[in-house]
């Protein structure tokens, strides 16, 4: 039998994430899919919660008696909570009351401590209250998701190569949807620097424009912006085709991920296959197309993606 690899602790299991084929034989297109939402918190969040307080630890502003301070309804508040709690720092989420309770349920569990913002408030005002609140005292430590470079680098340098050494052959495309565009600035850097042809698509819901007048978090397709809001993160990014998924093109999707492939995921991961496919179809037969399985299907079930 060949020697299973030995683990610390819960971080040494961040990364290093299988891809898996996933064939459309109707469409004649065989995907290959990043299946991060096998990261031990359940997305692609772990990876930049593990960089950013790795970084704080070896810069000092990580220390006994510190808290994580972090404004986000979704994984990353998960991620950073499981982080902590397996480094020994206290974490606090602001989070929307209108986030899902399946979230709150989870950072309950992990150790970390909520403060609501008021539904009708904005997620800008929630990021300027973490400022407010690490201005008055030290203890807070602020990762910054939204604007803090390494939220790419790491991509850059971990998910990105890994993509590329478990791929083998040139990548012809990678798709995928954006929050604070860390995932698909950084490993659409990564592709694109070892293969300069290759396509690099962002997914945003066709309904961003509606999402952004009704103020609502991202409700259909959480954790990918819109919204017409640019992350600052993505400005630099290599993009190349922007490709408009539906709601409820991403949920049928989604079904099919769980139904017909077993894959027990969230409704962003049938949006980046729904823009994948749709990418495939403008390429040549046999195109190599990359893209991300970002999280667990479990965080859903008080969404619309179960609830219909
Ligand atoms: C479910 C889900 N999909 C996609 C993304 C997009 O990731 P990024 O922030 O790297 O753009 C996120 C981000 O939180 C997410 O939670």
């Amino acid at each position: 039998m060949s020697q299973l690899p030995r683990h610390d602790s819960v971080l040494s299991l961040i990364g290093n994430t299988p891809l898996i084929p996933l064939p459309f034989p109707e469409e004649e297109i065989t995907l290959l899919c990043k299946c991060e939402f096998l990261n031990p918190s359940g997305s692609i969040k772990d990876r930049f919660a593990q960089c950013v307080v790795a970084d704080a630890e070896r810069r000092g502003l990580l220390r006994p008696g510190s808290v994580i301070l972090e404004c986000t309804s979704g994984n990353t508040g998960i991620a950073l909570a499981m982080v902590g709690a397996a480094r020994g720092y206290a974490v606090t989420i602001l989070m929307s009351e209108g986030a899902s309770v399946e979230r709150r349920h989870l950072l309950q569990r992990l150790g970390a401590e909520i403060v609501l913002i008021p539904a009708g408030q904005s997620y800008q005002s929630g990021i300027e209250l973490t400022r407010e609140m690490a201005a008055r005292d030290s203890k807070y430590f602020l990762p910054r998701q939204f604007e803090n470079p390494l939220n790419v680098e790491d991509h850059e340098q971990t998910t990105g190569p890994e993509i590329i050494a478990q791929v083998g052959r040139p990548v012809d495309a990678f798709v995928a949807g954006y929050g604070t565009g860390g995932s698909l600035g950084g490993c659409g850097r990564a592709i694109k620097a070892r293969y300069p042809q290759a396509l690099i698509a962002a997914m945003e819901p066709a309904e961003a424009e509606l999402q952004a007048a009704e103020c609502r978090c991202c409700f259909c397709i959480e954790g990918v912006a819109g919204k017409g809001f640019v992350p600052p993160l993505l400005r630099e990014a290599p993009l190349d085709r922007v490709v408009k998924i539906t709601a409820e093109r991403a949920m049928e999707v989604t079904r099919m991920l769980h139904r017909r492939f077993g894959l027990l995921v969230g409704t962003s991961s049938g949006a980046n296959v729904a823009a994948s496919i749709e990418v495939g179809r403008t390429l040549p037969r046999g195109a190599t197309i990359v893209t991300l399985l970002c999280d667990r299907a479990e965080r859903y079930f008080s969404t619309p993606l179960f609830l219909r």
